[in-house]
């Protein structure tokens, strides 16, 4: 199965111009930075392979990828996760819905041991019929997926009269964007992010412990930025780029980095932003209830 080649689409925001590398519809389920990152394993025959197994939070992104993953290898996916918080359980939705529909077993070891990780190592004692990804599909191996998305980019800014391009996208576990800067690099396209987990020394973190050497040029807010938590800016940067582009962002990672972008532009309004789209739209499906529970629904 192939999915690439993404439609690049034009739009403007808060009167920047900029262009969307729409990942976001590579596949109905199979889609974003995880159909880059977990691409390998969608194209490689392991016969030998029957079941994957991640952990994380009952939320993430990563979930619902590597459930869809599973659907179309007919493989079983396991999920660890510290808990489900009782509300998740009793009304599913989101990435945690989208998941459980699609045949994934997410099991909490809550009482059973401190973390998820030990719970596989120690108790599951995967065997050779298991793949074993870390979380947030944070592995050397993304790069294979990840460098297609490279050439995609490459391809298209040789086809720009402009060539002025600045690659941006948020990070969570940098693996996107360093991959991106590590393969655009040598063609001088750079990729601006921001740190959307932990910080900035955490991201530089992540991205050392995937033994890459280059990192993208990192913006940061003035302001200290909880991942999770709910920001009336984002919400309105959120609802803004939605009216303003007819295109739905995620509510986790897009905002903080196009608020990062507006800051950021003024100062280099000479360049062109190529924006990707890495897909988390399912979920909204929790976070906007959150977010319209707190602030109610936003007019612009
Ligand atoms: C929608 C979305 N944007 C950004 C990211 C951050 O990607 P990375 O962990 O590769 O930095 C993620 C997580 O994979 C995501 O789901």
């Amino acid at each position: 199965m192939q999915l690439n080649d993404s439609p690049i689409t034009t739009h403007t925001f808060e009167g920047i111009e900029f262009f969307l590398k729409r990942d976001d519809l590579l596949h109905p389920q199979f889609s974003g930075n995880k159909a880059r990152k977990f691409m390998s394993l969608l194209q490689n025959e392991q016969p030998q392979i029957k079941t994957v197994i991640s952990y994380g939070s009952p939320q993430a992104n990563s979930l619902y990828s590597l459930a869809a993953l599973c659907a179309l290898k007919s493989w079983t996916l396991e999920f660890y996760v510290d808990r489900i918080p009782n509300w998740l359980r009793d009304k599913p939705m989101g990435n945690y819905r989208g998941a459980l529909e699609l045949g994934a077993k997410i099991i909490a070891v809550n009482n059973q041991t401190s973390h998820p990780t030990q719970f596989i190592q120690h108790i599951r004692c995967p065997d050779s019929s298991c793949i074993v990804l870390e979380e947030g599909g944070r592995e050397q191996q993304a790069q294979i997926g990840i460098k297609e998305l490279a050439e995609e980019i490459r391809g298209w800014v040789y086809s720009q009269a402009n060539k002025n391009v600045v690659v941006a996208l948020p990070s969570g576990t940098g693996t996107t964007s360093a991959y991106l800067e590590h393969f655009l690099k040598p063609h001088k396209i750079d990729v601006i992010t921001c740190p959307c987990v932990g910080g900035r020394d955490y991201l530089v973190e992540q991205i050392r412990s995937l033994e890459i050497q280059c990192l993208p040029q990192i913006l940061q807010l003035k302001n200290k930025h909880h991942f999770g938590k709910l920001y009336y800016n984002d919400y309105k940067i959120w609802a803004a780029l939605l009216e303003q582009t007819q295109v739905e962002f995620d509510l986790l990672y897009d905002p903080m980095m196009w608020q990062c972008l507006l800051d950021w532009y003024p100062r280099n309004a000479d360049k062109s932003v190529l924006y990707i789209h890495q897909g988390g739209v399912l979920g909204n499906e929790s976070m906007l209830p959150r977010y319209l529970r707190k602030f109610g629904s936003f007019k612009p």
